[in-house]
């Protein structure tokens, strides 16, 4: 294996887990001799980690790789640059992005990463034939081991991968398959190595985190499969762990084992996002969700009973196919009533494949224009009201790196909302009180009262 120094740059797009995902191609790619780079210039590798999800996050791939075209020419006089399309795109189209871009050499499936260092030798050997979206997700995890490089106080660690609820809308069951739980173990051992590296905050993930049930610890079997509030209890308990949280979850997969874990697990954090999409029955039926707006709402309330100050975010699409003003009008009174601290949102974007594609009523653009910024009106009132509900209040900060401004320190409340003091570069990787004196629509700031080890 040669180890001379090679230039690496992958942009990631989309979500959390492409963002582990990312991370993880680094650690793979590290011992052929491959170094982060902030720009595709002069690259020798450059891996778009790509998304699915809705059809502008999927061709905004096609438009980098056209920018990338001159700068592979560039290359070609020293060494060449070897391009690589990796994560849900390319699980979704295979060998079509190499016809229809030829300047990609090889694509890679968001389950076959492990085998990139294989990949690219047969890039460099036979351009065209290096392709891999085999769903090999035990093999992958069992290859990339334990070991990570990384940087700050905060990592993602995937938990749980794939989905089998086939929401009408979403390209996740088609793109990063069947529901899978890594086994106990494997996490434990994987966050404990964070742990030593100085990692304070560890981000729990899955497609549908909470239907998570994987291998018990050895010596456990006893047990059967853990669910995810035992695994939370269980990561709390490593040292040097502060800060828990989990995402994404779906209102179905809600058991009152998680719910409690909230109330008896104080590092984990008190915010919670759980998409609901839509308030109306009928638009929640013809989505597939399994679940009417009242069993959404009742989680809420029961998650408030056990946890008083739970913050929570959420997901919402509007223009679903049939999505009536009436329909509309019942997300705004769902939103209304659980008053969210953030939530995103979205138009309904057809996907080649879903069963929502092939609905007959299909939401003109601007109607949907319209709702979004209604919606984005409301929740963004929100926002700022919890944001400002925070004033005159003491918060536990965790600091993450320096603020923008000299003396300045950024870092996040329980409500991952972002936090900036003026204090000292020390208090980097440390909880420290806050009091908080001002708040806007992103972020709070205030001034330190002193520091606090532990989680809340
Ligand atoms: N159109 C619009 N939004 C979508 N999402 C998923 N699929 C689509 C789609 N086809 C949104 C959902 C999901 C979030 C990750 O993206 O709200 O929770
Ligand atoms: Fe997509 Fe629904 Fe699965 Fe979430 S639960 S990943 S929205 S199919």
């Amino acid at each position: 294996m040669s180890t001379t120094r090679k230039r690496l740059f992958i942009k990631t797009y989309g979500c959390q887990m492409n963002v582990y995902d990312s991370e993880r191609m680094k650690d793979v790619l590290t011992p052929l001799g491959y170094e982060s780079s902030d720009t595709p210039d002069g690259a020798d590798l450059v891996i778009l980690n790509t998304c699915h999800i809705r059809e502008k996050a999927a061709e905004k791939v096609y438009s980098e790789l056209g920018r990338l075209r001159p700068l592979k020419d560039e290359k070609a006089a020293s060494g060449g640059m070897t391009i690589a399309v990796a994560g849900c795109v390319a699980q979704a189209e295979g060998a079509e992005i190499m016809r229809r871009a030829p300047v990609v050499d090889l694509v890679v499936g968001p389950q076959t990463y492990h085998k990139l260092p294989e990949l690219i030798a047969q890039a460099h050997r036979a351009k065209g034939e290096a392709l891999d979206t085999e769903f090999e997700v035990e093999d992958k995890f069992d290859k990339l081991g334990s070991d990570r490089q990384v940087e700050g106080y905060s990592a993602f660690v995937t938990v749980q991968e794939g989905c089998d609820k086939f929401c009408t809308f979403c390209v996740v069951p088609y793109t990063r398959g069947a529901e899978w739980s890594r086994p106990v173990d494997q996490i434990i051992a994987e966050i404990r190595a964070l742990a030593a590296k100085g990692i304070r905050e560890v981000t729990l993930l899955g497609q549908n985190v909470n239907a998570f049930h994987g291998a018990p610890p050895s010596g456990r079997e006893a047990d059967g499969a853990w669910g995810l509030g035992q695994l939370v209890r269980h990561v709390a308990l490593i040292g040097g762990i502060e800060r828990i949280r989990f995402t994404t979850s779906h209102p179905r997969d809600m058991d009152e084992d998680l719910i409690q874990a909230f109330a008896d697990t104080p590092k984990l954090m008190p915010y919670f996002h759980l998409p609901v999409q839509s308030g109306s029955d009928t638009i929640l039926k013809a989505m597939n969700r399994q679940h009417v707006a009242a069993d959404y709402l009742a989680t809420i309330a029961r998650l408030r009973e056990v946890r008083p100050d739970i913050a929570i975010s959420g997901d919402m699409i509007v223009g679903f196919p049939g999505e009536t003003d009436a329909d509309f009008e019942a997300t705004m009174e769902l939103v209304r009533q659980v008053n969210y601290a953030s939530c995103f949102s979205f138009k309904y974007s057809k996907r080649p494949g879903t069963p929502g594609a092939a609905m007959f009523n299909q939401i003109d653009e601007g109607v949907k224009s319209q709702r979004l910024a209604a919606l984005q009106a409301l929740l963004d009132s929100q926002q700022v009201a919890f944001n400002e509900s925070m004033i005159g209040k003491t918060l536990p900060v965790l600091f993450e790196k320096p603020g923008r401004l000299d003396g300045q320190l950024h870092g996040r409340s329980p409500y991952l909302q972002s936090v900036h003091v003026d204090g000292p570069a020390e208090l980097i990787g440390q909880i420290a009180e806050v009091a908080i004196e001002t708040a806007s629509r992103n972020a709070l700031s205030g001034r330190l009262v002193g520091t606090k080890r532990s989680a809340a």
